[in-house]
């Protein structure tokens, strides 16, 4: 796959991007923010009670489930691990131009161009509270050994099933499962009957959520209950 991304604003104000070669947007056009902050951080991270929490995403593209997570997590005190699997990465120069930190302290500017800037294929402690490892890997061929820990929270931000099949297959899914402990979650946005049925024969719990703006639903699904 070739990506050459476009910046496009969406209907909350922030930044999103457009893959023509894909007709796909990274975010809801409704709201990037908005979004992220209610599939990943409200339905996935504040719903986990422990003081360290392992989160292991799909898709790291621009950042912003990543920042957003460790605002969260320097707020509450909770102490987050955060692996992130990318196969490709974006230039720094249009990183430069997503406006996910222009409302915020100069320091949390710099945290979210840190987030871009460090090596990737390496643990990096980005605050006391955030720690990041991003792996420039294929994740549909993803060696599930790279993960050191069990997973707390997947969060699941692959292009959409029709756009990307291989990305949503059973065989992921039940990896995914035995990477998590018990009653930890995947969440995601997408909410697709036959997702939903793969993620019930890989061993989950699945719950139909009230969507972001702009869509009714999301999938939450639990290992273990
Ligand atoms: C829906 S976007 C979400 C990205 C990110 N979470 C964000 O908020 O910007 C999907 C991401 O998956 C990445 N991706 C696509 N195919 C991939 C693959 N085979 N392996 C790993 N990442 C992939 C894309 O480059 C993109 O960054």
């Amino acid at each position: 796959m070739s990506v050459k991304p476009v910046i496009e604003l969406t209907a909350d104000g922030s930044h999103t991007l457009f893959v023509p070669e894909l007709g796909e947007h990274y975010h809801s056009i409704n709201g990037a923010i908005q979004e992220s902050i209610h599939v990943f951080i409200n339905s996935g991270l504040k719903c986990c009670t422990k003081d360290i929490v392992q989160i292991f995403e799909i898709g790291f593209g621009t950042g912003l489930n990543a920042f957003l997570t460790l605002l969260n997590a320097n707020n509450c005190g909770k102490k987050i691990l955060y692996t992130t699997v990318e196969a490709y990465p974006l230039p720094d120069s249009l990183i430069q131009e997503l406006n996910y930190s222009q409302n915020h302290s100069k320091a949390d500017q710099d945290l979210y161009h840190k987030l871009h800037t460090v090596d990737w294929g390496r643990e990096v402690e980005i605050t006391e509270n955030f720690t990041l490892t991003k792996i420039k890997d294929d994740f549909t061929h993803f060696d599930f050994s790279q993960i050191k820990h069990n997973v707390d929270i997947v969060y699941f931000d692959a292009f959409a099933p029709d756009k990307q099949s291989d990305m949503w297959t059973q065989q992921i899914f039940n990896q995914l499962y035995d990477v998590t402990n018990y009653q930890g979650v995947l969440v995601t946005y997408c909410a697709k009957g036959m997702v939903r049925r793969m993620m019930q024969q890989a061993g989950y719990t699945t719950e139909r959520l009230p969507g972001p703006p702009g869509k009714r639903e999301m999938l939450r699904a639990t290992k273990g209950i």
